[in-house]
């Protein structure tokens, strides 16, 4: 049973929790409940071992998120903002949850909706959905690691173009980007996503944490470090009994049922 949120939505299919943000009046734009309710969440389901994978999306078929809600930034200082930023943040939560996080982007990704999805695992778009880190426009920069996660992602020149333009771009061009996995029509985007989903669910919930780990590890340490991390990742796999499972499993030419221990 999921705790009740003011500003999401939290349900369950089979292994897969879908959160989503339910704001759509402001097309879901992140305001500081939002962002606590986000991380709340996570924390909940991390510790619930029936949920393999978790999706982030949008309420209503307009916005993924539209970023930071700009409302909060009239009263802001710089101390306060600070605060907001460094405090327990959703999209570290998300960068460091220990289970795979799939952005189900259906409309608007914008600013913080575009961090939040960058902050993910996977990127599935709706041929309908948009992208952008329009900050420019309102005289500041992206400040929830889109300088640094889109740049790592896309790389150095086209990073540098949508946060020096603010420009939006479209689906298919950020497919084009690197920015997103996959882009389907709207229609189809629910189905695709579980369908991701639920074939990642099936994997060892341990391999699949240290699989993160190491990945993410790519874009923070050197080579010879990633690579130290890497092979310590990978024999701790060694110590668990779903590698005992996948391992006797493709010996005897079945299914394997992993456990997550
Ligand atoms: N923060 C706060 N409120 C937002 C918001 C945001 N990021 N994005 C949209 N809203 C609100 C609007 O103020 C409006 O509220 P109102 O009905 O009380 O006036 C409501 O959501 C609907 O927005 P509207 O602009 O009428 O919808 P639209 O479908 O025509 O346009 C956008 C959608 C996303 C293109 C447009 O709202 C927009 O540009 N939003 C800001 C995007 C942005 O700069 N994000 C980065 C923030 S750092």
């Amino acid at each position: 049973m999921s705790q009740s949120y003011e500003t999401l939505l939290v349900e369950r299919r089979e292994r897969v929790a879908i959160v989503t943000i339910n704001r759509p009046e402001k097309r879901n734009a992140l305001n500081i409940q939002t962002r606590a309710e986000g991380a709340a969440a996570l924390e909940e389901l991390r510790e619930d071992e029936g949920v393999r994978v978790v999706v982030f999306t949008g309420a209503g078929d307009k916005a993924f998120i539209a970023g930071a809600d700009i409302a909060e930034f009239a009263e802001r200082t710089a101390v306060t903002q600070r605060d907001v930023m460094t405090g327990r943040s959703l999209f570290t939560a998300i960068d460091t949850f220990p289970k795979p996080v799939i952005a189900m982007i259906n409309g608007y990704c914008l600013g913080g909706g575009c961090e939040l999805a960058l902050a993910c695992d996977l990127r599935i778009a709706s041929e309908r959905a948009s992208f952008g880190q329009p900050e420019i426009n309102l005289g500041i920069i992206p400040g929830g690691g889109g300088t640094q996660r889109l740049t790592h992602l896309v790389g150095e020149g086209k990073a540098m173009e949508l946060i020096l333009t603010g420009e939006i771009i479209d689906a298919q061009t950020a497919y084009s980007y690197g920015l997103v996995n996959t882009v389907v029509p709207a229609e189809e985007l629910e189905a695709k996503t579980l369908e991701i989903a639920n074939r990642i669910a099936e994997k060892s919930p341990v391999a699949l944490r240290m699989a993160k780990e190491a990945v993410k590890t790519a874009s923070r340490a050197t080579l010879d470090e990633g690579l130290r991390r890497e092979i310590d990742l990978f024999a701790l796999c060694f110590s668990s009994a779903d590698k005992d499972e996948g391992v006797q499993a493709f010996l005897e030419k079945r299914k394997p049922e992993f456990k997550g221990r």
